[in-house]
């Protein structure tokens, strides 16, 4: 067994995900809301036998180890490792990677931030970084937890440092440490990106620096004030917030996170004990951002100079987060950065968080703000700049309480404002009616044989109940291989004459072992497919069962009665008389079937 293999057979999926989200009991399975999309009821389903989860609403899935990389944004050996070291199995790295592109360009930045850092703490070419630092009041202490570091104002620190170390030049470019100036492969066509710059080290979720943001030391500021590793393939700006591996924890316990825009503002907050932050670097919130922080928190307060009704950018935010549920506040601080506020009071920090206000609360404040709402023309303006963003609020009872507020502010009938939502958003029409379009019976069949089977797989302990079983012929090719390869236990207890195997894992597994890719997802469709109402109790799993065997059987006997009364029209217009015995006496006793078998119902 290797280490993949052993670490999975000692952790139990369970209990992990249990540990993220409530998981309830349904039936041979647990289900609980799902963590990566918003949803009111759950679709998410963990199995224990075969240690698999899925959500029925989003289709995110897999073990145990991709639900951690999922949840806590981890590479693949980084999972591992964290639920190595929950069973006391230290993974070895060898042969493991996935990906040796990216464990280079890891380890690339892993030792660049060992050098700044060095520099900064320990070297006399940092000694004015280090005074700027300390003129900011950034502790020691955050120095460390940061891992801050320092560039030199030199064209070949990294480049030499890099090459010395046996990186080939076109990773330390990937990288994007080095810039080239041509497009010679040669060292002298490269120099240092970051010069005289302090080192802000960007991390992942799993804590591996993945790019840098550097702020100049320079008076002048001759160059732009921050900039910040290119896109790589470890870095992508709108994938990353700055400082949320640190803050992710705070942010779960305080069930709120708090963007700000700068480096330094949240590492002022953080270390003024305000933990629960997190910086966007000055951009506007990307969609990606908003599910890194949603993994932690619903809550999100936004603290930053923008413009929501102005900013495409930041109203598409907006709409996101709102779609996704969550829960939008904004602070605003009079003319100070979050940086100088901290310096000057942390309490009032604190305060101000404490003051946020909900978004659309804020929205329609700024718009008041900016239009004289007592003229015509005025109110037209904040209609227009407010009722787009309220149009495209998810929850009606939101939606109507903010339209009855700005109906009150701007003193006309709430009517006119639904009015005006509802000639924006037509509903109906087309786009409605093709959903009805009625499944083709093929699928409706299908859907029928994968109940069946669904049930049988998650009703085990009702196999020595079951009247009869589907005969194998009628399945369609997937379900009929994982019948298949079901029946010879399956056979055996319901004539009697076994008993349901006491491991289940062992039976589930086997299967899932004979099983290619495609069959295989079906068949871990079937397993955690929700069927708690049904497989709690006998006598309702019985029922079900029998009552959708029998429509099963029911529709393959109509489609032969169909295909038999043509052959028997043509026997009948040819005068082929022993065929048309043969067909008759079919057409009879299938008859007689299909009325037995839709008895009752
Ligand atoms: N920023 C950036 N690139 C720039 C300018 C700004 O990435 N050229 C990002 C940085 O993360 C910066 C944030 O936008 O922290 C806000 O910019 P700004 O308000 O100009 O800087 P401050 O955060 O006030 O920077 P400092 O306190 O270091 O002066
Ligand atoms: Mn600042």
């Amino acid at each position: 067994m290797d280490q993949v293999d052993e670490i999975k057979s000692r952790v139990d999926i369970v209990e992990v995900i249990g540990e993220y989200l409530p998981l309830k009991r349904a039936g041979r399975n647990f289900s609980g809301l799902c963590p990566f999309h918003s949803e009111k009821t759950p679709s998410f389903m963990v199995n224990p036998e075969r240690q698999i989860f899925r959500c029925f609403g989003c289709n995110e899935g897999g073990d145990v180890i991709s639900f951690i990389e999922q949840i806590e944004g981890l590479e693949f050996f980084e999972a591992l490792e964290k639920l190595g070291r929950r069973v006391g199995i230290e993974v070895v790295k060898k042969g493991f990677s996935k990906d040796k592109q990216k464990d280079k360009l890891l380890a690339i930045h892993d030792l660049t931030a060992r050098l700044y850092h060095y520099l900064l703490t320990e070297h006399k070419v940092g000694a004015r970084a280090r005074e700027y630092l300390a003129n900011r009041q950034i502790s020691k202490k955050s120095i460390e937890e940061f891992k801050l570091g320092f560039a030199p104002n030199s064209f070949e620190t990294i480049l030499n440092f890099l090459t010395k170390k046996d990186f080939g030049l076109a990773d330390i470019s990937l990288a994007g440490l080095v810039v080239s100036k041509g497009s010679s492969t040669q060292k002298s066509n490269f120099y240092d990106r970051f010069r005289d710059r302090i080192m802000f080290p960007i991390y992942n979720l799993g804590g591996s620096i993945v790019g840098f943001s550097g702020r100049t030391l320079d008076p002048k500021m001759k160059e732009a004030k921050y900039i910040n590793s290119p896109e790589t393939p470890l870095f992508s700006k709108r994938n990353l917030l700055f400082g949320l591996n640190l803050a992710k924890s705070a942010i779960r316990e305080n069930d709120e996170a708090i963007l700000v825009e700068g480096e330094l503002d949240m590492i002022s907050s953080y270390q003024a004990g305000v933990k629960n932050v997190v910086a966007s670097k000055g951009t506007a919130l990307t969609g990606e951002q908003i599910s890194l922080i949603r993994r932690f928190s619903e809550n999100l307060t936004l603290c930053f100079d923008m413009d929501i009704a102005g900013d495409a950018a930041s109203r598409r935010a907006l709409e996101i987060a709102d779609s996704a549920g969550m829960n939008i506040k904004i602070v605003r601080l009079a003319d100070k950065d979050p940086d100088e506020l901290i310096k000057h009071s942390v309490e009032d920090w604190k305060k101000a968080i404490k003051a946020a206000i909900p978004v659309f609360d804020f929205v329609i404040e700024s718009s008041k703000r900016r239009f004289d709402r007592t003229t015509a023309i005025g109110k037209k303006k904040i209609a227009a700049e407010v009722l787009p963003i309220l149009a495209k609020v998810t929850d009606d009872v939101v939606k109507a309480h903010y339209l009855t507020k700005l109906a009150g502010e701007l003193d006309v009938p709430e009517s006119a404002l639904y009015d005006a939502i509802s000639k924006r958003t037509p509903v109906g029409g087309i786009e409605a009616g093709q959903t009805n379009i009625p499944a083709s019976s093929s699928t409706q069949v299908e859907k029928l044989e994968g109940y069946i089977l669904a049930l049988i797989l998650q009703g085990s302990e009702f196999w020595s109940k079951i009247p009869r079983l589907p005969e194998i012929g009628r399945f369609s090719l997937t379900y009929k291989r994982i019948y298949n390869l079901l029946s010879g236990e399956l056979n055996g207890v319901v004539s009697g004459k076994g008993e349901t195997k006491e491991d289940l894992s062992e039976l589930f597994n086997k299967i899932a072992g004979s099983l290619n890719p495609d069959e295989l997802d079906t068949y871990d469709k079937l397993l955690l497919f929700d069927l708690s109402r049904v497989v709690d109790d006998a006598d309702v799993f019985i029922r079900e069962y029998t009552k959708a065997l029998n429509l099963l059987e029911s529709k393959a006997i109509r489609g032969e009665l169909l295909d038999l009364s043509s052959k028997i029209k043509e026997a009948e217009d040819k005068n082929k008389d022993n065929e048309l015995v043969k067909y008759r006496k079919r057409f009879q006793d299938l008859s007689q079937k299909l009325s037995v078998l839709t008895k009752g119902n």
